[in-house]
């Protein structure tokens, strides 16, 4: 066992709903407390003092100066496992060309898919890396990443496996999606629902058979997959025993439906969804993906992260990172912003970036800290835990901590 503190604050987040609005009021802040871990996992929080009185001979971590600590974040939707980059389509669309335009003159996720088929496993294997540590060093210790930009059998599994490789070389929890279904690639010869059909027939099996993904997402949208043949293939990935995820309304309304009703765990983006759709989410046990960072790369609106959460919705909130849409990559800066045009409190933000974004990829043993949840936290240099979203993402991690050990020197 050890105990690590003192720190100035340690907001827990223990006790709050997984679903609907909070008040800041609703935060457990424990001033001046210490966390005592045990194999990886938190064993109590409390006052620094009374745990130390408790066990005057344990092993401690003494943190320097004022630290605050928050339960390490959850980033439920990424795709960061990408060949090439895309910063002449965000030049061109600045420059007011369009979609057309820019796909035309060889942008969009084709391009992507291309420059991904391309790179070598230990090209994508160094690059994703580089992200995954990106996103470690703001705090963010279970990181989702999706397939999507392989689009054949050979390169879904190419990029499924350099994410199980990359899995092997970090502390961080990864959890691999298979989004064969982002787009009918332009070599495939056949409907979008024969390919759907392939995706059911010969590149799921496959992906069971090898253990590299237990999640499918697809994105239904006019200009990728239509609702009909969605549902069916939907239906399918949940036969062959997949959980569901699904990018949902982020253009036009109508596909969040469609996620709810074949129990996807998530609906992502959530940009256009109408207002009667938002009760029928918010009623239901798939958690609202907003993600502030393709509306900001995008210049789109945001997701009505308010009136899902006043409908009382879980809200989660993720960074979407990828090299089309939100090339960004900070998820707390994201969030910060989405609070502030949405009118989020703090508590609602911290809970969709911790045990409410776990509960969308289906972990429900961390994003709080109490006893028996993963000792996954971290700590910033302020005595204010507003201070980090009231930073807008300068305000740097200090220490991050997952199973209890400081990954971050
Ligand atoms: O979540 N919407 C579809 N897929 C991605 C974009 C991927 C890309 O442009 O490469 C998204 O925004
Ligand atoms: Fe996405």
């Amino acid at each position: 066992m050890k105990l690590i503190g003192p720190f100035k604050q340690i907001v827990t987040l223990a006790n709050l709903p997984l679903r609907g609005k909070l008040a800041d009021e609703q935060l457990q802040i424990i001033e001046n407390g210490g966390i005592l871990v045990k194999n990886g996992y938190v064993e109590e929080v409390a006052s620094y003092e009374s745990l130390y009185r408790q066990y005057p001979d344990i092993d401690t971590e003494a943190v320097k100066g004022a630290q605050i600590c928050l339960p390490a974040f959850t980033d439920c939707h990424t795709h960061i496992c990408f060949g090439g980059n895309r910063a002449n389509d965000f030049a061109m669309r600045n420059g007011g060309k369009t979609y057309l335009e820019i796909a035309e003159s060889g942008g969009g996720i084709w391009s992507s898919v291309q420059h991904t088929r391309a790179a070598s496993d230990d090209e994508l294997i160094q690059t994703t890396l580089e992200r995954v540590n990106f996103l470690i060093s703001l705090g963010i210790t279970t990181i989702e990443i999706k397939s999507g930009y392989g689009l054949d059998v050979e390169n879904e599994l190419k990029m499924l496996r350099v994410i199980k490789k990359v899995q092997a070389m970090t502390e961080a929890t990864l959890i691999p999606t298979c989004l064969a279904a982002h787009l009918k690639p332009r070599d495939f010869e056949g409907s979008n629902a024969e390919y759907l059909d392939f995706i059911v027939n010969s590149i799921l099996p496959r992906v069971k058979e090898e253990g590299l993904a237990k999640r499918v997402d697809i994105f239904i949208e006019k200009s990728a997959f239509q609702p009909e043949e969605s549902r069916r293939f939907l239906r399918k990935a949940n036969e062959l025993g997949f959980e569901i995820t699904v990018h949902a309304d982020q253009f036009t309304p109508g596909s969040s439906r469609i996620a709810v009703e074949v129990g996807a765990k998530s609906a992502d983006h959530l940009e256009a969804t109408a207002d009667e759709d938002i009760a029928f989410l918010a009623d239901s046990e798939t958690v609202a993906v907003a993600l502030p960072g393709a509306s900001l790369g995008l210049g789109e609106k945001f997701t009505p992260a308010r009136k899902i959460l006043d409908a009382n919705g879980i809200l989660a909130i993720a960074s979407d990172w990828n090299p089309g849409s939100a090339p960004m990559g900070n998820l707390i800066t994201q969030a910060s912003v989405l609070a502030t045009f949405q009118k989020l409190s703090t508590a609602e933000v911290l809970a969709g970036l911790t045990f409410r974004s776990a509960f969308a990829l289906g972990l429900e043993d961390r994003g709080r800290l109490e006893e028996g949840k993963k000792a996954d936290f971290v700590t910033f240099k302020t005595d204010n835990f507003h201070n980090v979203l009231y930073r807008q993402g300068s305000l740097r991690a200090e220490s991050v901590f997952i199973n209890g050990r400081n990954v971050s020197n």
